[in-house]
């Protein structure tokens, strides 16, 4: 979930700080946690915010906190520590927020990015050029704005009979005419600071919602003849906001609809984009194929040629050249090159696949390595296991880790062949070229090239049906069958028990 770090850039060209606005409440996602930190595409929406501020390189980024702002501060010395929350402790309006960050930061001069923390489809390129069209008008405020089709809910941009822009006027202290008015603010801003500062000390709260609004500094400068602009984004959809559930899942589908589209267009399959899920932080090389119904989360990481899917769910797994990987579950894993992965397969944390390996049908692994060109074909559990390379592992195999108090290692050879339905009771070894007998509960280790034989020997009690199940379709099957011999090898007699 981290965000990159600031990338070290041309300062004089960015901006002095950066200031996310965090701290309202988010009433309308009716969740326990605050707005900012609901995810979507692998990051929060304040990590995408920092995501799309981040080139700017600015010297301070302050984070504006309130509503739920333990867990927020956590969640950003987590994904970006180089951020500083300031805490606005009460909600009075975005203006009061924005006054608040600045009061931190006494001495900032130059021009200050203000960017609400729910807007999470911002891209880095949108954020430049509101930057870039500030500097090149020589502006003191410039509002980042977007024509939309439903602008419901939003402030309008008013502008004058010659295009210049005169006022921000929120949709509730909006005149019917404003109201048809179609050009929102996007709610980022680039703003000199201390023009900023001292416009903000006289805001009011003369308005529908009693609150200090950071789109009332426009017009008094508009209105003193000071420069100020409003720039409309290339891409309208990088400004939607996002305040209930419904809009956070629609900002969630853009949003993998444009990871996907690079992917695409860089050179990777996608067979069906409408169920498959990639977030941000994924890279996928070309010509990998990705099938209908998967998620690409975290740090994943998918190579040329591999096919992933279909149904399959990877959490920061890294898939090698070649490797299949088909209706799998796959959480911290190494799936190496031509690597094979199900169906059916669970791969979790500190799984290691080596080059050409196998994990079959039904099988999980856990902090487990497989060899190259090993195979764990079918219907097994591998936890805390080192298998060789060239071995196999028969069906239905556990190794048998823990004995409710620790977890122990078993440790398999390289050509090893161990029978099916055989426990590796940990910690254990089996060596190299060594075999076990199917139904073996392996205790002591098996020296290497050996067989390890550990089960209790068959014994047949003969006519035990024809005696004791009379008259039954099992006995008349038996006696058309001629019934089994006499007793031979290993085959036994019923023991203590003499019958006619
Ligand atoms: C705001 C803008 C609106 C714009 C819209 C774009 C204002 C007054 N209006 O409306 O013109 O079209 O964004 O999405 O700014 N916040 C604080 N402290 C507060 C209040 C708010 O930090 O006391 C933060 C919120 O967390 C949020 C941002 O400021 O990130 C904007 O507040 P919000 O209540 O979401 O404003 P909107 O009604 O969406
Ligand atoms: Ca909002």
């Amino acid at each position: 979930m981290t965000v990159p770090p600031p990338q070290p850039g041309p300062t004089q060209d960015g901006v002095a700080a950066v200031v996310v606005l965090a701290a309202g409440q988010g009433t309308r996602m009716r969740s326990s946690l605050p707005k900012v930190l609901h995810t979507l595409g692998g990051r929060s929406m304040l990590g995408h915010v920092l995501a799309a501020t981040a080139p700017l390189a600015a010297r301070h980024t302050l984070v504006v906190v309130g509503a739920g702002r333990e867990a927020v501060e956590e969640h950003l010395a987590a994904v970006a520590p180089d951020a500083r929350p300031v805490v606005q402790e009460e909600q009075r309006g975005s203006g009061h927020a924005a006054a608040v960050a600045l009061a931190a930061v006494p001495d900032l001069e130059g021009p200050v990015l203000l960017v609400n923390g729910d807007a999470p489809l911002l891209r880095p390129e949108t954020v430049a050029a509101l930057v870039d069209a500030h500097r090149r008008a020589g502006n003191v405020l410039t509002v980042l704005t977007a024509e939309v089709e439903d602008p419901a809910g939003l402030g309008r941009i008013v502008r004058d009979a010659d295009g210049a822009v005169r006022a921000i006027v929120e949709e509730c202290d909006a005149t019917p005419e404003q109201r048809a008015i179609r050009e929102v603010n996007a709610g980022v801003y680039v703003a000199d600071a201390a023009t900023l500062r001292r416009v903000l000390a006289g805001l009011a709260t003369d308005n529908a919602q009693g609150e200090q609004y950071l789109t009332d500094v426009l017009a008094p400068l508009a209105e003193g003849g000071a420069p100020v602009g409003g720039v409309p984004a290339e891409d309208p959809v990088d400004v939607l906001g996002c305040n209930d559930r419904r809009e956070l899942a629609a900002r969630r589908r853009t949003l993998n609809d444009r990871v996907l589209d690079a992917l695409m267009r860089s050179g990777v399959t996608v067979v069906d984009p409408a169920t498959t899920w990639v977030d941000v932080t994924v890279t996928v090389e070309p010509d990998a194929l990705i099938e209908p119904g998967v998620q690409l989360r975290g740090v994943t990481s998918v190579a040329t040629g591999a096919v992933v899917g279909p149904d399959s769910t990877l959490v920061d797994t890294a898939v090698g050249q070649g490797a299949g990987v088909v209706r799998a579950h796959c959480v911290d894993a190494e799936i190496g090159p031509d690597v094979s992965v199900g169906p059916f397969a669970h791969l979790r944390p500190g799984t290691r696949l080596r080059v050409g390996a196998k994990v079959g049908t039904f099988v999980e692994t856990k902090n487990a390595e497989v060899g190259e060109g090993s195979k764990v074909p079918h219907l097994s559990y591998v936890g805390d296991a080192t298998i060789g390379v060239g071995t196999n592992i028969g069906a239905a195999t556990v190794f048998v880790n823990y004995d409710g108090v620790a977890k122990h290692h078993t440790t398999i050879g390289d050509h090893a062949r161990t029978g099916a339905d055989n426990m590796f009771v940990a910690p254990v070894t089996v060596g190299d070229g060594a075999y076990t007998a199917a139904g073996s509960v392996i205790t002591s280790d098996v020296p290497p090239g050996a067989m390890g034989v550990a089960r209790a020997r068959q014994r047949n009690v003969a006519g035990w049906v024809r005696r004791r199940r009379p008259g039954t379709a099992a006995a008349k099957a038996a006696e058309a069958a001629g019934e089994a011999p006499a007793d031979t090898g290993t085959t036994a007699s019923e023991p203590r028990r003499t019958t006619a």
